[in-house]
């Protein structure tokens, strides 16, 4: 077979070859084995030193001709095969916008968070700060600051988880007013302050009763506070969560720390006063307790007692969720259950 005849031949096998290659990786073997220094054109052109000196130049421009050629052919190819494959990935890798996208189930703050935070937003409204005290407690700050000495019996009001002598698990939040109290420099201006919290008790829960609960302490203290500022307050308060016609009573009470102390009724929000079952028939609703700051609390604070005075108080968020939303059993606050909980949307 003469050299042309054999070139036309390569280039005829090599073609089909090429065009009938589907794989990138074989398409280069093709390229390697037919371009290569011992591929079969490398071999004819080596064949051309038999060839006359006239027929070389031809012969030479033939295969390079060839060559070209079969080299154009395997670059067509090789792109013809990098498109296919980049629109194969494509093609597996389309995001389908229309598809229904997996849901999301919403939470919510739980319902005595929500409670919480608007009535801190409620006072801070009013210009007063929020402040933070231990759960974990001295007896120092829990009773004796707050005028319940060791052995006094207003202990029993408040059966208390003691972890020794010294330290317990705060019964009530009023310790942050002792340490509030201690630590404020009067001569900048007045105390306003809220210390909403968890407390424990060592009760048996029940449906009323639960060994851990919230409450939200209150405390003013400046020269010229009395009692009415202190209805005052209590009424905007009532009105804020209760409903705008709610009214107030006050009715006297004990507490250690005031003197005097009150009890605080709302109005009944269901009956509007009338009477109904949520308010025993009596038209109110005891809703917290509050009274002057007793002198001792503010001596022992350090406080001046003769020329500074003011009102404290003290709710549960727990009984307020339950009095507004009629929720009988407050262990439902501290279960868990979505069921119950996810029922308190937040609104907005
Ligand atoms: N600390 C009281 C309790 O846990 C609640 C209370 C009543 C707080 C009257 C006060 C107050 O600040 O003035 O039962």
């Amino acid at each position: 077979m003469d050299l042309k005849t054999r070139l036309e031949q390569l280039r005829r096998e090599n073609q089909k070859r090429i065009k009938d290659t589907n794989d990138l990786d074989a398409l280069n073997q093709i390229r390697v084995n037919l371009l290569g220094k011992k591929g079969p054109i490398t071999e004819v052109l080596r064949g051309m030193k038999d060839l006359k000196p006239e027929e070389r130049p031809k012969v030479g421009a033939y295969a390079n001709e060839i060559k070209a050629d079969l080299q154009e052919n395997l670059q067509n190819r090789k792109d013809a095969l990098e498109q296919a494959a980049l629109t194969a990935k494509l093609a597996t890798e389309t995001i389908d916008v229309t598809l229904p996208g997996d849901q999301v189930v919403q939470g919510t703050p739980h319902i005595i968070d929500q409670i919480m935070d608007d009535i801190e937003e409620f006072f801070i409204g009013q210009g007063y700060q929020v402040v933070d005290g231990p759960e974990v407690e001295e007896d120092h700050y829990n009773f004796e600051m707050m005028n319940i000495p060791k052995d006094h019996p207003a202990r029993d009001m408040q059966d208390t988880f003691y972890i020794d002598d010294q330290l317990l698990m705060r019964s009530q939040t009023s310790p942050v007013q002792a340490r509030t109290l201690e630590v404020h420099d009067f001569s900048k201006g007045p105390l306003k302050m809220i210390s909403p919290g968890r407390v424990y008790r060592r009760d048996t829960d029940d449906a009323t009763h639960s060994h851990q609960f919230n409450q939200i302490e209150g405390l003013v203290i400046d020269k010229h506070i009395t009692m009415a500022d202190l209805k005052g307050t209590l009424l905007a308060l009532a009105q804020h969560v209760f409903g705008k016609d709610r009214q107030i009573r006050l009715r006297p009470s004990y507490f250690p720390f005031t003197e005097p102390s009150v009890e605080v009724d709302v109005s009944c929000f269901r009956c509007n006063g009338k009477g109904c079952a949520i308010c025993k028939y009596s038209g109110w609703i005891e809703v917290l307790g509050a009274g002057m700051v007793h002198p001792n609390v503010l001596t022992n604070a350090g406080v001046d007692a003769d020329v500074y005075g003011g009102f404290a108080f003290g709710l549960g968020p727990d009984r307020f969720a339950m009095l507004k939303y009629g929720i009988d059993d407050i262990r439902s606050f501290y279960q868990g259950d979505v069921r119950f909980l996810s029922q308190f949307k937040e609104e907005g």
